[in-house]
């Protein structure tokens, strides 16, 4: 007789082995997706498209006919003209059956995104064509399930659901909850609750081909065809009903033109240029039941960016988030297009409440290790930024922020951007001073430990410039507190402000700025000196309030405005510090004392 800690030793070299042989496979397939790739870009971009369909489906079928031998897989939702050649087809078939070693959900997460991959770059950007990997799915679906998603009844919409990474992981929930229930009952109410609208055809045939391998057993054990998931549709045209327990999904993200009826439909989110996120958030809120949810991989950007400014209103008032988890990825881990976002889950009909942060931090495609992170509150003007922990630290602090009620405006101040766009005046720019001449004022004139320094040292950057009737409005004739508009991932500020001394613009006669600049300048008479500003700037306190409005190396002006600080009725004790030249600690000291924290 063996005991279970017998079976346990027995069975650990067994598994050790799997993960060995499933290793070997995953390098295997990196591999073959390098020369995939490199095939792929040997063909012109007007054939690329179809030829990676074809390439595509050739994989997934040889998959099919290794995990699910009996399956005849439904025809492809368009035809592609065209045939691949027979080294592609080689290579497609032999990639199919290298993933029938990994386990069947990872073994479709690759051959569908592999189709990605091979998309021309434009056309995949335009798209917005990154499939999520199943590090953020499973993790995106644990938040649905704590949201209180039912996997036995939901009903579950991805409304741009690419290669079906949701849809399966939904499916695999789903079927699990079902678990001893009859296949073909199942399947249909598999059917019956589960869909995604996808506008690339080639990308929803290939996720209704994996789902079809996935549920192939449900199928045979039932003498039912698997049903149909996803329609191929431009979502943004779809008339909504709102009837998903569930809408889930990492929506495209980018600039978009929309026609004046969609900007008419969608203006309650709009704010400025419609970006894609914004409009498929809003989409998502008339899919949802009352009291259901949304689930969506996010941009870190939604939380503070100005463009984001009305879906936050919309979102505090509709949808307020539940919970929120930053996604803190290794180098290398992701496509560029992940490195600065987070998964969210807001609730239809909710309350705003004090929602939980976590940290996702990812390892690799597949492994994610999680962490608590306190919870915070929305703003009660509801579309300035929503300020979140980056890292444990902040918890605190945005709670010692959120007691402040002052801006930049209720100090006097008004932020903008450096007028002067240099490429656009280059014919202007001098090496040399002369008679009639301005300074030109650049990002370096901003030392990194906060003093202006007039100079012009990087390439292509001119000290002089040469106005032209005309050009009035990009002379500069006030003192102000510049700060620069991004910093390098690497450095340690995000923010770096410095004080441009009226006495030097009255000497110049006037000075032009650069646009990687921002200008804090006094609106009529401010209640704090320019000086204590570019001080409160700089220092390591507000450094660190800016990053929890702000995840991105960029620092524009709406952020600026947005930044929590004391009345100015208690700054005279700065002021003072200031004007007698004390060291950034004492200045430091002094304002955490504002914000009620400990030295
Ligand atoms: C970021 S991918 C996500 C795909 C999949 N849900 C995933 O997470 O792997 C975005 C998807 O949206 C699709 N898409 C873009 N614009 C769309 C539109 N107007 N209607 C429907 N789908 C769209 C793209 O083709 C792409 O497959």
């Amino acid at each position: 007789m063996t005991d279970s800690r017998s079976v346990a030793r027995l069975k650990k070299p067994a598994m050790a082995e799997a993960a060995i042989a499933i290793d070997s496979t995953r390098i295997e397939l990196a591999r073959a997706r390098v020369m995939a790739r490199a095939w792929a870009e040997t063909i012109v971009e007007t054939r690329r498209t179809g030829q990676a369909a074809l390439f595509a489906r050739a994989a997934i079928e040889a998959f099919a006919a290794c995990v699910a031998p009996q399956l005849t897989l439904s025809p492809s939702f368009v035809m592609v003209r065209g045939r691949l050649d027979a080294t592609a087809r080689q290579l497609a078939a032999s990639i199919g059956r290298e993933a029938a070693m990994l386990p069947v959900l990872k073994g479709c997460h690759f051959l569908t995104s592999l189709y990605a991959t091979l998309l021309p770059g434009r056309e995949r950007s335009a798209l917005g064509a990154f499939y999520t990997p199943p590090a953020l799915t499973q993790r995106l679906l644990d938040l649905a399930g704590e949201g209180g998603v039912d996997w036995s009844s939901a009903r579950v919409l991805d409304p741009a659901s690419g290669g079906g990474a949701f849809l399966l992981e939904a499916a695999s929930r789903m079927r699990l909850a079902l678990e001893g229930s009859e296949p073909a009952f199942v399947l249909a109410q598999l059917g019956t609750r589960l869909s995604g609208l996808e506008l690339d055809p080639h990308a929803a045939s290939l996720s209704q081909a994996a789902l079809e391998i996935f549920l192939s057993d449900l199928s045979s054990a039932s003498g039912r065809a698997v049903p149909v998931f996803v329609k191929v549709c431009d979502t943004l045209e779809e008339t909504p009903v709102a009837q998903y327990d569930l809408v889930i999904g990492n929506p495209p993200y980018g600039r978009v033109t929309l026609s004046a009826a969609q900007r008419a439909r969608y203006a309650r989110s709009l704010y400025g240029h419609a970006n894609l996120y914004g409009v498929f958030t809003d989409v998502a809120l008339r899919w949802t039941r009352p009291g259901g949810v949304i689930a969506y991989l996010t941009p870190t950007s939604v939380l503070g960016g100005q463009y984001y400014t009305a879906l936050r209103q919309l979102l505090a008032a509709e949808a307020p988030p539940v919970a929120i988890d930053f996604v803190h990825a290794r180098r290398g881990v992701f496509e560029d297009v992940l490195q600065e976002t987070l998964l969210a889950l807001y609730r239809k009909g909710g309350k705003p409440d004090r929602f939980q942060v976590h940290y996702l931090n990812v390892d690799n495609e597949r492994e994610a290790r999680l962490t608590k992170n306190g919870k915070v509150g929305l703003p009660v003007d509801t579309g300035a930024p929503w300020l979140a922990p980056r890292e444990p630290g902040h918890v605190e602090l945005i709670k010692a922020a959120e007691g402040m009620a002052a801006r930049l405006s209720d100090w006097g101040y008004g932020v903008s951007t450096g007028p002067l766009v240099w490429n656009r005046f280059k014919p202007q720019m001098r090496t040399r001073t002369a008679r009639g001449l301005h300074p030109l004022i650049w990002a370096e004139a901003v030392t990194a430990d906060g003093r202006f320094v007039f100079r012009a040292e990087k390439k292509n950057h001119a000290p002089y410039f040469k106005t032209e009737a005309g050009d009035e409005w990009l002379v500069v004739n006030q003192g102000c507190v510049l700060v620069q508009r991004t910093t390098a991932k690497e450095q340690l500020r995000r923010l770096i402000a410095a004080e441009l001394p009226q006495a030097f613009i009255d000497a110049q006669g006037g000075v032009i700025v650069e646009n990687h600049l921002n200008m804090v300048r006094a609106l009529g008479k401010p209640k704090v000196t320019p000086a204590a500003v570019a001080a409160v700037l700089n220092s390591d306190l507000i450094d660190q309030v800016f990053r929890c409005i702000s995840g991105s190396v960029a620092v524009s002006a709406f952020e600026l405005e947005a930044i929590p600080l004391p009345s100015a009725s208690v700054m005279a004790p700065i002021e003072r510090l200031v004007a007698n030249g004390a060291p950034r600690v004492a200045i430091e000291r002094a304002l955490r004392g504002l914000y009620g924290l400990k030295a």
